[in-house]
């Protein structure tokens, strides 16, 4: 289920940008940033990085076979945050999002009924909506 939830929120982050200021000069990769400059960080974006996630719009927990579960930040996954601001709700986010989980794939069966389109701009959305119908499991 962890790598399940790790996946989902790799590809789906709900959060298009994490906020820092520059409190000095930074030089990254021959850019500088002054001291005082604001700078966004895209989490969706630096979760779709192919030299680190093989295939990356594809929904595949088998990718998180053999790793520990990132209970942090990292530079690469980044869907909670990381360092001081690091989000409060991570656990208590993974708890809800495995019981949904467990509840729709167990009691429950669904069929698309319109939309799904989806654009990361960088932030994922869904333009026309994604309307699903939800059938009891016998
Ligand atoms: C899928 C669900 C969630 C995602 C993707 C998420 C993501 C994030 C991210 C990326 C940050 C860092 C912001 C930054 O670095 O500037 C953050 C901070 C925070 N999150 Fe969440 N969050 C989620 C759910 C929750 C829940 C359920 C709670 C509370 C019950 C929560 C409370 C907070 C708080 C209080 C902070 C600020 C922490 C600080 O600045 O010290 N989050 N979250």
């Amino acid at each position: 289920m962890v790598k399940v939830i790790m996946e989902i929120v790799r590809l789906a982050n709900i959060v298009p940008g994490i906020f820092r200021k520059a409190l000095q000069d930074v030089e990254i990769k021959g850019y500088m940033v002054p001291a005082g400059w604001g700078i966004m960080v895209c989490p969706p974006a630096v979760h779709l990085n192919p030299d680190i996630y093989e295939d990356p719009l594809a929904f595949n927990p088998w990718r998180w076979q053999g790793k520990p579960e990132i209970t942090g930040g990292t530079k690469h996954f980044m869907a909670f945050g990381g360092g001081l601001r690091f989000c409060v709700g991570t656990d208590l986010t993974k708890v809800l999002m495995a019981t949904f989980i467990h509840n729709l794939v167990t009691k429950y069966r669904w069929k698309t009924v319109k939309g799904g389109n989806i654009v990361r701009t960088p932030g994922l959305g869904f333009p026309d909506g994604f309307d699903i119908q939800l059938f009891p499991k016998n």
